[in-house]
């Protein structure tokens, strides 16, 4: 029997128990805030492949990690990853890993809510920025709202429970506050606005016009409904409150009015097995050429180690002075969010 390992704490005391990997860099949307158009994807001999992408995870588990989300592009048009999260139920079974979940923008829940709940996953995130189906066409490019819309039921009936994400972006959903939480709750979803962030090139859009303060957005909330701030944590940055009237939890992400990094428990690996310690700085370590090195276990986790070991305090996004600072080149979906 070996003896567990000491956790993985970084240099400013943070245990890191949350680690988020995505496992492509594609996507089947086109979101004006994430992608540009014309998006150039990597050749498929740079990705992790399913094995490697299993012995990286298992090392995580092993070092402490607890909650494992799976992210992308969009996870679920990698091939063959329900494989994957087969293999990483085991971990669950084993009591090691707390949650299994994914975060997707829901166009393929259809045909994966069955499985996903067979590997162990109890809940998703679903990303979902208007309940307009023109206004969805629009800002995703290439997405259906019907689609989604038939994945989000699909989900609930396979017992999954939903979480929608939703990114507040100024003149577009500001006008759909109310009707976006009352959706949420007549179908039991809880529902976490994000306050848009300043990353990768994303053609002519302009992030400062785009910005929807989420103090502004839980100010508008409080006029109409009664909200209790909860100390709960979904081990994640979102804080929450309740609606009064019907019990329902709002969430809010909120990188740039109110930084959160100082509870940070998570790293974030890419699809080519690149380790991000922070979303918002550019410093990352390489994990592929330990993985590829060798298969023992040790070399891997050395390396895993001194990366954690080079986790920044946080990020510097910053609107404030009416100009965009602290931008990160890579988009969004390089690092999944
Ligand atoms: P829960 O498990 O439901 O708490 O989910 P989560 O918020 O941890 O995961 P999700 O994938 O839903 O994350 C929502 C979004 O929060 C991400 O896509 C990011 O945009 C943002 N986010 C998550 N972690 C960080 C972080 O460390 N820094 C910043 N700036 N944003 C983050
Ligand atoms: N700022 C904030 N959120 C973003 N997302 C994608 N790009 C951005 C951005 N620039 C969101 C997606 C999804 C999650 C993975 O990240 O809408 O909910
Ligand atoms: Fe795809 Fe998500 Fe980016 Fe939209 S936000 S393009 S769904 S990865």
């Amino acid at each position: 029997m070996q003896d567990a390992p000491a956790p993985l704490i970084d240099p400013f005391a943070r245990a890191i128990r949350y680690l988020r990997v995505s496992v492509t860099d594609r996507c089947d949307f086109r979101c004006v805030y994430c992608m540009s158009e014309n998006m150039t994807f990597l050749p498929k001999k740079e990705l992790l492949t399913l094995e490697e992408l299993d012995r990286l995870c298992t090392s995580f588990i092993r070092l402490g990690v607890e909650k494992l989300r799976i992210t992308g592009g969009e996870p679920l048009v990698r091939r063959d990853i329900m494989t994957f999260f087969q293999g990483m139920k085991r971990h669950l079974d084993s009591g090691a890993l707390k949650e299994l979940t994914v975060t997707t923008n829901g166009s393929q829940l259809e045909k994966f809510a069955g499985p996903l709940f067979d590997a162990g996953v109890r809940r998703i995130n679903v990303s979902l920025d208007t309940l307009d189906a023109d206004k969805f066409a629009a800002i995703t490019r290439w997405g259906r709202l019907s689609q989604v819309l038939r994945g989000i039921a699909a989900a609930r009936e396979a017992g999954l429970r939903v979480k929608i994400n939703t990114v507040a972006l100024k003149g577009f959903n500001e006008d759909e506050l109310f009707r976006l939480a009352e959706w949420c709750a007549e179908n039991e979803m809880d529902l976490t606005f994000i306050e848009v962030m300043p990353m990768g090139d994303i053609g002519n859009e302009d992030r400062l016009g785009q910005f929807w303060s989420l103090k502004d957005l839980r100010a508008e909330l409080e006029g109409r409904y009664a909200l209790t701030d909860l100390a709960e944590r979904s081990g994640g940055p979102a804080r929450y409150v309740r609606i009064e009237a019907t019990g329902q939890k709002i969430g809010f992400i909120t990188p740039l009015s109110h930084n959160f990094c100082e509870s940070c428990n998570r790293v974030r690996i890419t699809c080519t097995g690149e380790i991000y310690t922070c979303l918002g700085q550019e410093g990352h370590s390489d994990l592929r050429a330990p993985l590829r090195a060798s298969e023992d276990p040790a070399v891997l986790e050395d390396a895993i180690r001194k990366a954690i070991g080079l986790k920044p305090k946080g990020h510097d996004f910053d609107y404030s002075r009416q100009t965009v600072d602290g931008r990160v080149s890579r988009h969004m979906s390089h690092t999944g969010g």
